[in-house]
């Protein structure tokens, strides 16, 4: 009847924008994706809590796997590793198809998300996890397909690049503007994600595994976050004519694969310095297209559900018509690097 069923799990910054786009385009989607698409349920931590107007509240519900059992395609939009994993699993295990922003589940358990997606014969789709409305991943993996990546470099954590950017022009402290970006819907539910590091190096991790065809973990990525950087260094990199960025850099290398995330002085002249607030920025270079930049807004509610929409869209169009991705969830699929190699 070309319904598709849509259960969604989280309805936080991100869940309550995918509720609000599903509802306000209606009967494009049909146009968009070939399919009906119905929200069948929506799984939260508290169920009474209040909600954005838009939200139907006969929709809440505290039994994710209710959700989870009566709808075609999954959104995970909880974060973390548990419960969301499970969920996952359940899902993939029965043969659905799953959409998530959740990169530090993606670059944590791939082998096993994959598994279970072969297992199940269904999919697993993760644009929103890296680089918020950015289709970088989409553009790795599809795009470029047909090139020899060499580096994929840049800016892939809004809250760090938000922090660095009002330190630098407002002269804000680093609480000060950490509690901003919250605020903003940019950072993780413990930030210290963000701001150590370890949200880049899941992204990083996710390129570089995308661009170089191997599978890189998050032990292979040496990773140095924000918090020890001052006023005072912000100032210095100034005088030097640099802007203090957060980057993450992958590369191929003579033997293997090198991944890194670390604060770095960028030239003000490069494009990498004029990316201001919570927005990213990643350049990759391939043999054939030279260099190329994806530019967007990296976080925050409604860029991100627009990657999670898009997903949902290619998703939902599969489903109605049976037929499989041609390159679902390569990322999972890949071998494990080598770390001696990396
Ligand atoms: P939020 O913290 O705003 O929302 C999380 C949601 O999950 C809440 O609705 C919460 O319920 C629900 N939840 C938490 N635990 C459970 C549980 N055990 N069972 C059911 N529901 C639960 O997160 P975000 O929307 O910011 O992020 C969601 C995901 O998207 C994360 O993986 C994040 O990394 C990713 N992402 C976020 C971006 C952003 O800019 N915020 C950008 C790109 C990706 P309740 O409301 O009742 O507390
Ligand atoms: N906390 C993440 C960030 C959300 O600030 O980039 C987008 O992945």
């Amino acid at each position: 009847d070309g319904v598709v069923t849509i259960g969604l799990l989280g309805c936080g910054t991100v869940g309550s924008q995918v509720v609000r786009m599903l509802s306000e385009h209606g009967d494009d989607w049909v146009a968009r994706s070939g399919a009906r698409l119905q929200l069948t349920g929506i799984a939260v931590r508290d169920a009474s809590a209040e909600r954005a107007p838009w939200v139907p509240r006969e929709l809440l519900t505290e039994d994710a796997e209710a959700v989870i059992d009566h709808a075609d395609i999954v959104v995970e939009l909880i974060g973390g590793i548990e419960p969301a994993r499970s969920y996952m699993l359940r899902a993939l295990h029965a043969g659905g198809t799953v959409v998530t922003g959740n990169k530090a589940l993606v670059a944590a358990h791939g082998p096993e998300l994959h598994d279970a997606v072969q297992a199940g014969n269904g999919n697993l789709y993760y644009e929103a996890a890296v680089a918020g409305a950015i289709p970088v991943v989409y553009g790795l993996r599809e795009s470029l397909a047909g090139d020899k990546i060499t580096s994929v470099a840049g800016i892939v954590n809004g809250t760090t690049n938000y922090i660095l950017d009002e330190m630098t022009t407002k002269g804000l402290g680093f609480e000060e503007a950490l509690a901003a970006a919250q605020a903003l819907g940019y950072a993780e539910a413990d930030p210290t994600a963000d701001v150590d590091g370890h949200d880049a190096a899941a992204k990083g991790a996710i390129l570089a595994s995308l661009a170089f065809h191997t599978r890189v973990g998050l032990d292979d990525v040496p990773t140095t976050g924000i918090r020890h950087i001052t006023a005072a260094d912000i100032a210095a990199a100034r005088a030097d004519g640099n802007v203090l960025k957060l980057l993450a850099v992958a590369q191929r290398t003579a033997d293997g694969v090198s991944v890194q995330v670390r604060p770095t002085l960028v030239p003000q002249a490069h494009p990498l310095a004029a990316v201001r607030g919570a927005f990213n920025a990643v350049v990759v270079e391939a043999e054939a297209a030279g260099r190329l930049m994806f530019y967007g807004q990296g976080a925050g509610g409604a860029p991100t559900a627009s990657a999670v929409l898009s997903d949902i869209v290619a998703a939902a169009g599969h489903v109605v018509r049976g037929s499989k991705a041609p390159r679902e969830s390569a990322y999972a699929a890949l071998p494990l690097l080598d770390p001696e190699h990396v």
